[in-house]
């Protein structure tokens, strides 16, 4: 038998800092440096700000990650670094790390697409065999995914606007709810009324898998100005209410149209089915119980890789390079840093941009 690769990953593509070693299915080490401090005050990821703090951070990211793993560059056996989407300046960085450890090393390069990375975590942690259904679901991300192969990938809907934890993010900020909006969002919905206000279920009465988070936004806005403007401003009750029935309509977009890419990945006959989920909301426990539940009803095994797998890390990046390492797929020093880079070149191109950066 032959042992099993060790590959050093690198991910810097929106803020999060990481590197991380992983041997085979093994998370050897995996370090990550979040910036959320740097961007508190401007309301979102200020892409130049992220792209120095990579910068400045990478070189020790890796080091920490290299001394937790007990291993050198000289027990490696390959490079994987996010060659793409996102913001341009912190792939750079990136990328052009990945390149000089290479150059100097000998090492082999291999770039990766980040939605590569989150789609193959459930192969990673759960050893989870091709085909399966997956659901990136986070601050930047909201899509759903046939994946078929390592580099194989069908999406079959997605967001057309924003992703769901950017809602959340924004229903908190409307409530006066602390930051980041989905815990404490959920946290408010436990003691309120789900009923109360009735929100809108976006693109619900439309075919497909395609889903719409901005109109939810408002709905919510205007939901918070009728009550200000009736009572001069918000109770708790107001905004357990607020918070519930938002989190309700979330929950009912994202089973219902997973019912339906179900649906579509079950007439594949898949011989053990999987839906797999991954991103911040994946943590939110009303959606996952109710995802379980449709699930458990379809005869589809449920996975969930856990919460510090599921958000942005560069232990998924070294897997998804160790995978097309196996398959015979590294890049040269010619690989470029890409903002934009569909997992799904043949689906149609995913429009608008988040505040984490540009959609896939
Ligand atoms: O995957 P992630 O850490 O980063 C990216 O967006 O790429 O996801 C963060 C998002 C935030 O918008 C946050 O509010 C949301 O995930 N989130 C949640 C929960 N925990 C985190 N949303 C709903 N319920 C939660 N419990
Ligand atoms: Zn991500």
């Amino acid at each position: 038998m032959t042992h099993p690769l060790t590959i050093l990953g690198i991910e810097s593509s929106c803020d999060d800092t990481a590197a991380a070693v992983v041997r085979g299915n093994d998370v050897v080490a995996s370090v990550v440096y979040g910036q959320t401090s740097l961007h508190a005050n401007f309301g979102g990821v200020v892409p130049e700000i992220a792209a120095r703090a990579h910068a400045e951070k990478l070189d020790h990211c890796i080091e920490e990650a290299l001394s937790k793993a007990e291993v050198t560059l000289a027990d490696l056996d390959g490079i994987a670094v996010t060659a793409g989407p996102g913001l341009i300046g912190g792939v750079l960085s990136g990328v052009m790390c990945a390149k000089g450890l290479s150059a100097a090393t000998g090492l082999p390069l291999i770039g990766v697409n980040h939605l590569a990375g989150h789609a193959l975590t459930p192969r990673l942690t759960d050893q989870v065999s091709y085909p399966y259904l997956m659901l990136l679901v986070s601050g930047g991300h909201c899509q759903f995914l046939i994946a078929k192969s390592h580099d194989q990938f069908r999406r079959i809907g997605g967001t057309i606007d924003d992703a769901p934890g950017e809602a959340f993010d924004k229903t908190a900020r409307l409530l006066g709810l602390p930051q980041p909006g989905g815990p404490s969002v959920e946290k408010a919905a436990q003691t309120g009324d789900p009923k109360r206000f009735a929100l809108p279920r976006p693109l619900l009465n439309q075919p497909g898998c395609d889903m719409s988070f901005s109109g939810l936004k408002t709905a919510i806005l205007r939901a918070r100005d009728s009550v200000v403007a009736e009572k001069g401003g918000l109770t708790q009750q107001d905004q357990a209410d607020l918070s519930a029935s938002f989190q309700a309509a979330v929950t009912d977009v994202l089973v219902e149209k997973t019912r339906r890419a179900l649906d579509i990945y079950l007439q594949s006959s898949p011989t053990r089915p999987v839906f797999a989920i991954a991103g911040g909301v994946a943590a939110n426990g009303q959606i996952r119980t109710a995802l379980m539940a449709l699930c458990a009803a379809l005869d589809t095994d449920f996975v969930a890789p856990p919460l510090h797998l599921c958000t942005d890390n560069a232990a998924m990046i070294a897997y998804a390079g160790l995978e097309q390492m196996q398959a015979g797929h590294c890049d040269d020093l010619t690989l470029s840093a890409r903002p934009r880079w569909p997992l799904d070149q043949s689906a149609a191109p995913m429009l608008g941009s988040g505040k984490k950066g540009a959609k896939a």
